[in-house]
């Protein structure tokens, strides 16, 4: 079937219907109940890391407002809520003894949100490691596999038994590009050795958490697990053969560098040449842990990239053309929503049927520090919301098997090394009161949630 902007827009009534979060991001009180330091605590205060020396301190103290976050979500009329776990709250040395009040805390949000019919989503990774596991090498450490996976595995045996959707890490590729090999995310690393080592050891321990899942999670079709990647589609800036070898690699390396393994159980045959002599082929008993059977994929869509043959740029010898006539994010992102589409076109094609959760997508457009109307107008958020819905739905009607969308995010929250200067959020936080105040583009959101989309 093919659609078009006449087509009418209609998702299907079981179409999951989200926002999402993440814990350093939003929660606040990093050191309570018990909790351990986190790498992203420690990395906030290493002076010029994060934009105005913003911390996580305090955030959108959603740990302790989450049961007024909870009266938001419903009054969206949320279906879903995913979030993450702080690691350090459950095991605060990252491994070993349990802090009780750490994982009480979780409990008690799941049962909130069941109650209210909202389904918990759960991301165990989400960028905020032990500070004793990062002291003892962290990402790069081969017994990081273990680490993780009896960290997942209390988890499943607390949660697993009314958690129906569950995803073992957050974007790896960022994890590997912005802590180890750009060093502009904890823990800060620029290396492309440690980058690749870190690549493997993120898909071990994705593959052993999946297995204890299995393992501990009776079978059931409301009983998920995946894995939640980035997904960037790169356009050729021309159609010399420079471009195109470069728009190759920086697919690979963005794009294929984790779903490879994880859904083909391959590496991309490109890396090798992006790595240069930091590479080493992966192992076959690593290849076939990280290739686990999958319940879901998640994808999370902001922009694309034009891509140009770049001999300077290190270490992919590719770099981004700016799209000068293009409307742009406050994170310089280019508005462009055919890119979602054809994501999820080329995911089909290239990865098969798997059933696929826009599990974050969103904009940052500058909104003021405090807002006194009941709703704040932010006009060019809306759009970007109503225009990549649309674009969800052309890909749905072209047959792709995609299940659910969560809108990046919740509330306006700390955009790690960008501080609070960037705001995401359906709510709108005031940092010095912690009053939310919802957006148009919320109330859109609400209203594409309650008639189906046929409002778009
Ligand atoms: C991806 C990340 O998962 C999330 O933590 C971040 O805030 C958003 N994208 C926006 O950059």
């Amino acid at each position: 079937m093919s659609s078009s902007i006449f087509t009418p827009v209609e998702f299907p009534v079981d179409f999951l219907w989200g926002a999402a979060t993440a814990a350093y991001q939003v929660e606040g009180s990093p050191l309570a109940d018990g909790a351990g330091v986190s790498s992203w605590h420690r990395f906030v205060r290493t002076p010029g890391r994060v934009r105005d020396g913003d911390t996580g301190d305090v955030a959108c103290d959603h740990y302790r407002r989450w049961p007024e976050d909870l009266q938001w979500m419903r009054r969206i009329g949320l279906g879903s809520y995913r979030f993450s776990i702080s690691w350090s709250r459950i095991l605060p040395e990252g491994r070993g003894r349990v802090n009780p009040a750490g994982l009480a805390h979780y409990e008690r949000k799941v049962d909130a949100l069941l109650e209210a019919g909202i389904q918990p989503n759960i991301t165990l990774y989400h960028w905020d490691l032990p500070a004793a596991l990062d002291d003892r090498g962290g990402w790069l450490n081969p017994d990081i596999a273990d680490w993780f996976a009896d960290y997942a595995s209390v988890l499943f045996k607390a949660l697993g038994d009314r958690v129906p959707m569950w995803a073992t890490l957050n974007e790896p590729w960022v994890i590997t590009d912005g802590g180890f090999l750009h060093g502009t995310l904890a823990p800060g690393h620029r290396s492309a050795y440690e980058a690749a080592i870190a690549a493997r050891q993120l898909m071990r321990a994705h593959g052993r958490a999946v297995q204890a899942f299995r393992a501990l999670v009776p079978a059931a079709p409301d009983r998920r697990i995946g894995l939640v990647v980035n997904i960037e589609p790169k356009y050729p800036a021309s159609h010399g053969a420079a471009d195109l070898a470069a728009t190759a690699r920086a697919d690979a390396y963005m794009n294929r560098q984790y779903l490879d393994p994880a859904l083909r159980g391959t590496t991309p045959a490109e890396l090798p040449e992006v790595f240069g002599e930091a590479w080493v082929d992966w192992p076959a008993e690593e290849l076939a842990l990280a290739h686990q059977p999958l319940d879901f994929i998640g994808i999370n869509y902001y922009t694309r990239a034009v891509v140009r043959d770049d001999p300077a740029a290190w270490p992919l010898r590719a770099s981004a053309v700016r799209q000068t006539q293009a409307t742009h994010t406050e994170t310089a992102w280019e508005v462009y929503p055919p890119g979602l589409t054809d994501t999820l076109l080329w995911f089909k094609q290239h990865y098969g049927d798997l059933p696929i959760y826009i599990t974050e997508n969103g904009s940052a457009f500058y909104d003021p520090p405090s807002v006194e109307a009941p709703v704040l107008d932010d006009p060019l958020r809306t759009d970007y919301l109503r225009r990549h819905l649309r674009a969800v739905h052309a890909a749905r009607e072209a047959g792709v098997n995609v299940r659910g969308y969560y809108a990046w995010s919740l509330l306006d929250n700390l955009e790690w090394a960008l501080g609070y200067s960037k705001r995401f959020g359906l709510l709108h936080v005031n940092y010095a009161t912690q009053k939310r105040t919802p957006k148009a583009t919320c109330a859109l959101y609400s209203q594409v949630i309650s008639t189906r989309g046929r409002c778009l």
